[in-house]
């Protein structure tokens, strides 16, 4: 028999008192023979051109922004974990999700949970208003064993685990949460009964800040997709990102707000990003960012103000600090601006985080129009990134964000001079080769 450190997963062939790996003392447990044989049959080696791509059906969710991550839909077969810091309404996500399966699927979809009583999972789908109820089974269990047969026996056509760091891989309620060992167990053992089913499987898991559980990250290696539920504490807008993702891209990302009635995608996010009330305001400027293959519209912000001989204070919401520190550096150089005494607040408003270098341009625009206090013309948008000596660079996929911009009713596109420019997207384009020549078409120099 042999004993494995609960904290770390760290093996030994005889009991330890302390573990060698983490230094943790008293942690080693034995390992159930039965996790360690396996005797399935093994699997027969087959020619590429005899294997069937039938059972990698996609089956859409019918939430799109969901769907669009997953490449179209969630594949029978494998494992997606959800992961998020608590409240952030990964609970809410999921149970919507439950009832479009079902809704789809005509059959039972199980949600397991471990840590909410059925009645309240009752309220919640009470309050989301929630689609084919007769067929989304609940129940409240710890045990793996259990789950796994409550999936077999309800015949579930998708399984939902909320949380992976609720659920006791052994028979009883034993042994530690939270640890390494609990958590990769449990989410090996439904890997595989996805697997055996070919059916879904969905695992939430907690990030805790403080990290003394073992989150997502310890079996990201293990599911097929990763998607984590992001959002900020002041903002009702949650962003879903896969950061592994074996059946699609890892850029896309799903953007929903969370409401009365649960969490609604935001259809047109261009337009939800850009509101703005009444006219336009000096340090503020509209960016065409690329989220995966999408264009949205995005406005950033800047305050610029004089720091009346305290320390600067320099902040950035939704954007790179380090990023906007160099901004600010060449604006300083290249337009000759004096903005080191100054306080420096940058932002994305709604909530959004932009991490490509296409709005380089945008932040400086912003920056330099709070600082002159002079607005952009509401009808512009701004694109490029920006080097070092304020050159402007390419950006990809210019086409897509222009027409974007132009589907919203926007008129002029600052944009950079280099290759081939888009035409006829009934917008006017400004092509500039230097931060001061975008400045001046904007109206900035
Ligand atoms: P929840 O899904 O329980 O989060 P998690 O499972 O990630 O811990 O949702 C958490 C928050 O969402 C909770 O504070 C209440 C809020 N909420 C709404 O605003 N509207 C809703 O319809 C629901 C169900 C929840
Ligand atoms: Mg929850």
């Amino acid at each position: 028999m042999d004993y494995r450190c609960e904290r770390c997963g760290y093996t030994s062939p005889k009991w330890l008192g302390r573990c060698p790996e983490c230094g943790e003392w008293e942690t080693f447990r034995s390992i159930e023979p039965e996790h360690r044989g396996d005797d399935s049959p093994p699997a027969a080696p087959q020619p590429l051109t005899e294997i069937s791509l039938e059972a990698s059906s996609r089956c859409p969710t019918g939430l799109e922004e969901l769907d669009r991550i997953l490449g179209g839909g969630v594949l029978p077969g494998s494992t997606v974990l959800v992961g998020g810091e608590p409240g952030i309404g990964k609970s809410t996500l999921m149970l919507e999700v439950a009832g479009r399966l079902a809704q789809r699927a005509q059959g039972p979809v199980l949600y397991v949970s471990g840590e909410e009583a059925p009645a309240q999972i009752k309220l919640r789908a009470k309050r989301l208003r929630l689609a084919s109820q007769e067929h989304v089974w609940v129940l409240g269990e710890q045990r793996l064993r259990a789950v796994c047969e409550a999936a077999r026996q309800a015949d579930a056509r998708a399984l939902i685990v909320d949380s992976i760091q609720t659920i006791f891989p052994g028979l009883a309620r034993e042994g530690g949460l939270g640890t390494t060992q609990q958590v990769g167990e449990v989410a090996y053992q439904l890997s595989q009964l996805a697997k055996a089913e070919q059916i879904p499987v969905f695992l939430i898991g907690h990030i805790t800040k403080s990290g003394e559980f073992a989150g997502p990250k310890a079996i990201e290696h293990l599911v097929d997709v990763a998607l984590y539920l992001e959002g900020g504490r002041e903002s009702d807008v949650r962003i879903l990102r896969a950061v592994k993702n074996r059946y699609g891209s890892t850029e896309e990302i799903g953007i929903f707000q969370m409401g009365e009635a649960g969490l609604k995608e935001i259809e047109n996010p261009s337009e939800f990003f850009t509101e703005r009330a009444g006219s336009p305001k000096p340090g503020s400027v509209i960016v065409p960012s690329l989220e995966g293959t999408r264009p949205i519209l995005v406005e950033i912000q800047a305050l610029v103000a004089d720091s009346r001989g305290t320390m600067p204070q320099r902040r950035a919401t939704g954007l790179d600090y380090n990023r906007v520190a160099l901004l600010l550096a060449v604006i300083e150089k290249r337009m000759g601006l004096y903005i080191t005494r100054d306080d420096v607040y940058v932002n994305v408003a709604g909530g959004l985080t932009l991490r490509e270098p296409a709005v380089d341009l945008g932040i400086a625009a912003a920056v330099v129009s709070s600082y002159k206090n002079r607005a952009i013309d509401p009808e512009a948008i701004v694109v490029g990134e920006l080097g070092l000596s304020g050159e402007l660079r390419r950006v990809r996929k210019l086409k897509e964000r222009l027409h974007e911009a132009a589907k919203l009713g926007y008129r002029q596109a600052v944009v950079p001079a280099v290759g081939d420019l888009p035409e006829n997207l009934g917008l006017q384009l400004h092509a500039a080769a230097e931060i001061e020549e975008a400045m001046a078409f904007l109206g900035l120099e």
